[in-house]
């Protein structure tokens, strides 16, 4: 499913809307929601937020895994995600913050640690409603072009453009961690449902490879071709290539 909106505030509600469904519907026994970071989602968790304080939306049946997490800085750097969820979602809501899960990047073991995350989702019951955003070069969470496609939770090295494109929330280049630990690609195929969200012409060819481009490794988004439940929200400029 494609949905074109005209703007980013646009894209947030419809986004918005698909985690309120979920999240009013769940089960008595909760909700497991897939949390992304980058800049993408915050518009949705903004309208989240709003959602929680004036229409009274409850997350306390909630628990959140993270996609990803970089390697090697501590919980209190202002880029790890494991901060990052905190101070632009979670915090805000009525979510238990032990709920809110992301692998450790400062495990002695990543190797171990990303294994451990990997069983830690599927013992919890898998993913409800996973959202992701798209890097410029395909990747969804860390999986860099030629990731294989049935990959689990591991340790990946970024790449250089990777690097570049995130080099703008460091002080230079040099202090963006080389190392991340993100969930698989066959990971995130077992999410029940997907919402990737993407605004802006910088992700428009990234979007269009995903949708109508060859399926394979190089554009790792295109895996979600194959999954039953996709939904792509994108605004008119990221649409622009379609
Ligand atoms: C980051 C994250 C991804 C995100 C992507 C795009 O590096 N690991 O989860 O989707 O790159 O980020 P942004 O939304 O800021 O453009």
């Amino acid at each position: 499913e494609i949905i074109i909106e005209r703007d980013a505030e646009g894209v947030a509600r419809q986004v918005a809307d698909r985690f309120e469904s979920v999240i009013r519907h769940g089960g008595r026994f909760g909700v497991t929601l897939g949390l992304a970071t980058g800049s993408s989602p915050v518009a949705t968790y903004q309208e989240l937020i709003r959602r929680h304080r004036e229409e009274g939306l409850s997350f306390g049946h909630a628990r959140a895994f993270l996609l990803d997490e970089y390697v090697g800085i501590p919980r209190s750097h202002e880029q790890s995600y494991h901060r990052f969820i905190r101070e632009h979602f979670t915090s805000h809501v009525d979510i238990a913050d032990e709920l809110v899960i992301s692998p450790d990047g400062q495990a002695a073991d990543p190797v171990g640690e990303a294994a451990r995350y990997d069983r830690g989702i599927a013992d919890a019951g898998g993913v409800d409603l996973q959202i992701l955003g798209i890097g410029g070069n395909g990747h969804i969470g860390f999986n860099e072009p030629t990731s294989a496609l049935t990959s689990r939770t591991r340790v990946k090295t970024l790449t250089e453009q990777t690097i570049s494109d995130n080099a703008r929330f460091f002080d230079s280049p040099e202090d963006v961690p080389v190392h991340v630990i993100t969930q698989g690609l066959g990971t995130i195929m077992e999410a029940r449902r997907i919402v990737l969200a993407a605004t802006g012409e910088s992700k428009a060819s990234a979007i269009a490879a995903m949708i109508e481009g060859p399926f394979g490794a190089f554009c790792p988004a295109t895996i979600l071709q194959m999954h039953p439940a996709v939904t792509v929200v994108v605004d008119e400029d990221a649409a622009g290539e379609l």
